[in-house]
């Protein structure tokens, strides 16, 4: 069931994207070589708590951080580890889904180490991107949900990189995953129709090389099988009477 959102529960969504925007933008500045990915981390439980934000991710099934921090050949749910070194020229993905009174809000984005990356891992990001907007443009009254989902493939496609199977965006509100479903591949058309107060995170997970990813021995952290280099982008977005509004950008 889909549940829709009143503008009471919006605003608070609203809060929480805000803070997170915030958030993701100010790492910029700690995201450097020699920085370990639990450094990350802490910063972000810190960033969190002077926002009155509460992580969703912490103590969900287990999971024991703030964040989803995802390195090169890491697609997503990267579990932050004081062994992990960022050095220069790595990919990083940092996700992060917090409430805040009650109402969550999810975004990711990736971040580039220390000097200029390759062209290759430029275009894959700028597609991961690209792809996001080009989702959420489908999201309109009217419209089924699989045609974010089609949107999103035949974006990424069309730049030669793969879109992942085995990972999804998601309805989002009081709990950080509601129905529906949002699939980053698929014939468009088809699912339920979209409506004022839906609030989804899509998030396109994209590589370089092909789709196929699999749980390393952590139980959480997805790594591409061909070790072929992986972005991940998301934002909360919910349709209003003037279309969708993105809740997770300044
Ligand atoms: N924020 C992630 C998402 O977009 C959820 C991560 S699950 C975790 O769905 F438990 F690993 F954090
Ligand atoms: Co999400």
């Amino acid at each position: 069931m889909i549940v829709i959102k009143n503008k009471i529960a919006i605003g608070k969504m609203a809060t929480a994207g805000k803070f997170l925007a915030e958030i993701c933008e100010k790492i910029v500045l700690q995201v450097q070589p020699g920085v370990t990915t639990l450094q990350l981390d802490d910063y972000i439980s810190m960033q969190l708590l002077k926002n009155g934000l509460v992580s969703a991710t912490k103590g969900y099934v287990g999971y024991k951080h703030s964040s989803c921090v995802s390195v090169n050949d890491e697609v997503v749910h990267g579990v932050p580890s004081k062994e992990k070194k960022l050095a220069s020229g790595d990919l990083v993905k940092i996700d992060i889904c917090a409430s805040w009174n009650g109402y969550c809000a999810d975004m990711a984005r990736c971040y580039f180490v220390g000097e200029a990356p390759h062209n290759n891992a430029k275009a894959l990001v700028q597609a991961a991107q690209e792809s996001l907007d080009k989702g959420i443009a489908q999201m309109k009254v009217g419209n089924r949900l699989t045609d974010i989902s089609s949107a999103i493939q035949q974006s990424v496609e069309s730049k030669g990189f793969g879109v992942i199977r085995d990972f999804a965006g998601h309805g989002i509100g009081k709990r950080m995953h509601e129905d529906p479903e949002i699939l980053n591949y698929g014939e468009p058309g088809k699912g339920p129709v979209l409506q004022v107060g839906m609030a989804f995170a899509i998030e396109p997970m994209i590589t370089a090389g092909s789709y196929e990813v699999y749980v390393t021995k952590d139980g959480w952290t997805v790594k591409t099988k061909d070790k072929s280099l992986a972005a991940h982008v998301e934002d909360t977005v919910v349709l209003t009477e003037n279309g969708p509004e993105i809740l997770t950008r300044l």
